[in-house]
């Protein structure tokens, strides 16, 4: 069955001169079948630079209107529909424009896990793996950052500047426990610990390193140790696996799974490029306001 789907999934892709981009989260037999797969900072560099006719977005929501926004002209596609991050909708443009009221010398930086309409109202984006770099290239000396309070209390950690974070979370990478932490230690004495900067404030505490998960994967294929439990969605265990064999990796937490990220699998990345169904898209006026704050981060 999946052979056969495979094979009319690569004849689409030619047709329609597609290319099929996975983040790290999606389920193994999507991540196969991609032509990319990443995080979402090599995504959405991979979205601005690719020649073809339309994209098969395997991610969430944001991520295939940030493809749009970058591609108006092409055909961004999003296998199910349904496929939203919780986070990006914990927070509206009018919440940052009332923000931007209360702390009119800040300067505002957003998650790319954020709407488009909530991009357009702000300064920068930025992703799990540039937010340092994104916040210490602003003049500003006070930062909104919004909507994880996890990475804005993280990024805080390495700057000097006044970080307002918004109370927004993951609940995937929110919910990992210091319990989970000292289980996982206990049954893995050896190991590495490495968590996503969405994870709680405790459990960054604990961990040896921080990294966005394309950082993740680059570390453990690089480094000389041998075990790493990883604190992340469990998806990107099978792109561990993948690229260095060779390495043992736990999940911190095996309930770490992101329903959203799962909803696309073979059959409906198939029936996406027949119908080039279902399309993302966003109106010109917000899609210009949110280019500027992506171009600003992926010019840096
Ligand atoms: P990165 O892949 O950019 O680290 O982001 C993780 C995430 O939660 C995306 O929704
Ligand atoms: Fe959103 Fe968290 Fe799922 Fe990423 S893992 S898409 S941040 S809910």
């Amino acid at each position: 069955m999946n052979e056969k789907l495979q094979k009319r999934i690569m004849q689409l892709k030619t047709e329609r001169n597609a290319t099929i981009l996975a983040h790290n989260y999606q389920l193994p037999q999507v991540q196969d079948i991609a032509d990319i797969v990443g995080d979402s900072l090599e995504l959405a560099r991979a979205a601005k630079s690719i020649e073809c006719d339309a994209i098969v977005f395997c991610g969430v929501d944001f991520m295939a209107e940030t493809a749009h926004i970058l591609n108006p002209e092409k055909t961004v596609l999003l296998p199910a529909e349904e496929a939203c991050c919780p986070m990006a909708a914990m927070i509206t443009a009018d919440e940052v424009r009332m923000l931007r009221r209360r702390f009119p010398d800040a300067a505002v930086v957003s998650y790319v896990n954020t709407t488009a309409e909530v991009k357009a109202e702000s300064d920068i984006c930025c992703t799990s793996s540039n937010a340092i770099k994104v916040v210490e290239s602003l003049d500003e000396e006070q930062v909104i950052f919004l909507p994880d309070k996890n990475l804005a209390n993280y990024v805080a950690r390495f700057s000097s500047k006044e970080i307002l974070p918004w109370e927004g979370f993951c609940f995937v990478h929110d919910r990992i426990t210091s319990n989970d932490v000292h289980r996982a230690l206990q049954n893995h004495p050896d190991a590495k610990l490495i968590v996503h900067p969405e994870c709680r404030p405790e459990v960054i505490d604990m961990a040896d390193l921080v990294f966005s998960t394309s950082g993740m994967i680059k570390h453990v294929c690089s480094a000389s140790e041998k075990e790493f439990i990883i604190g992340t969605e469990i998806g990107i265990l099978h792109q561990m696996k993948k690229k260095c064999p060779d390495k043992i990796c736990y999940p911190l937490s095996p309930e770490a799974i992101c329903i959203n990220m799962k909803k696309i699998d073979l059959v409906e990345i198939c029936k996406s490029l027949e119908l080039l169904q279902p399309r993302i898209t966003v109106p010109q006026d917000i899609a210009s306001r949110a280019r500027k704050a992506i171009e600003k981060m992926l010019e840096l």
